[in-house]
Formats: structure tokens, C-alpha cells, sequence
């Protein structure tokens, strides 16, 4: 059997401790209740240093556990080389979307990655931005929940519908 080269598919945030953790767990279930777990690579980073080694925002912890996902992350940062390795970059919001731009000018020009935000496959609101739930209360959690799991059936779809699995 010939041998296939994962999709790697990253989810990046500003601390990588509330939305992108959330963004891969989801991701990583949809992917796994579809069967496709063996064709992908996913994880998640921030454009910061706060939360490095950090274990996932408790709020984000209990919303993804209410809904049956187990997170195993440890906050990291985003840096230029992961825009050469990596397929698909998904930006949680604007300001994530231009700093991971700005990370192109950093590389050797190879940046292969598809760089995207995350709320252009929220058919619902699309290209709105998943709004940084980190100083609100467990509310905002839920609803940053809901959008990033409607928008990751849709990211799975165009995934898919790219590389014809
Ligand atoms: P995230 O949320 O980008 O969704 O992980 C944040 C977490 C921490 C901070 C900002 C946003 N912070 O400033 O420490």
C-alpha cells in the first residue's frame, strides 16, 4: 500500500489556551466520526508566547468535555516554519489572520499553507471573526463552541472535497 503523507491542519489563536485548543478538539471529532482520522495531522497554536506549556483555558476544558471531547494540548506558538509544513492555517480571528501573514515574509518563500479564517466556512455568518472569549464568562465559550463546530463540518467538506476523499 503506497504510503500517504498526512493533511496537516492547524487552528491558530491569540494565546492558544481558549479558541484554538477548542477549534482541534472539535475538528479532530468530526474527523474521527467520519473515519478519517489516519489521513490527518491536527493541532493548534498561538501568535503569542503568553500560555506556553499551559494546559487549555478550564472554560474551554468543560465545554469540550459536556460535549465528549478530551483535549491533550499544550500551548504553543505559531512560527514561520510551521507556514512550510503545514496545509491548512486556520486564524480564529482578523488580528491572527494578519499576524500569520506577516509570518510569510519570515520564510524561505516555500510557505505552502493555505491560510484561511475560520469563520469564511461559517455559512451562518461567514467571515465574521470567532470572537477571544478569554475575559468574558462561560457563555461566550458555548457560542465560540457552536461556531467553530458548525464551521468545522464545512472546513472537513472543502478538505475533502480538495484533496477528493
Ligand atoms: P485565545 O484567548 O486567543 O482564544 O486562547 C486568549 C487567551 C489569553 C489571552 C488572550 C486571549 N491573554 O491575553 O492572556
Amino acid at each position: 500500500m503506497t504510503h500517504l503523507e498526512p493533511i496537516k491542519v492547524l487552528f491558530v489563536c491569540l494565546g492558544n489556551i481558549c479558541r484554538s485548543p477548542m477549534a482541534e478538539g472539535i475538528f479532530r471529532q468530526i474527523v474521527k466520526k467520519k473515519g478519517l482520522i489516519n489521513r490527518f495531522q491536527i493541532d493548534s497554536a498561538g501568535t503569542s508566547r503568553y500560555h506556553i506549556d499551559e494546559i487549555p483555558d478550564e472554560r474551554t476544558i468543560r465545554a469540550c468535555s459536556e460535549k465528549g471531547i478530551q483535549l491533550d494540548h499544550l500551548g504553543k506558538e505559531i512560527i514561520p516554519m510551521h507556514l512550510e509544513e503545514w496545509d491548512y492555517i486556520l486564524a480564529m480571528d482578523s488580528s491572527n489572520f494578519e499576524n500569520i501573514q506577516i509570518l510569510k515574509n519570515k520564510t524561505s518563500g516555500n510557505h505552502k499553507a493555505q491560510i484561511i479564517k475560520m469563520r469564511d466556512f461559517d455559512l451562518m455568518h461567514k467571515g465574521k471573526d470567532v470572537p477571544d472569549p478569554y475575559y468574558g464568562g462561560m457563555d461566550g465559550f458555548y457560542e465560540v463552541f457552536d461556531m467553530l463546530e458548525r464551521s468545522s463540518y464545512e472546513l472537513l467538506r472543502y478538505i475533502r472535497r480538495e484533496h477528493s476523499i
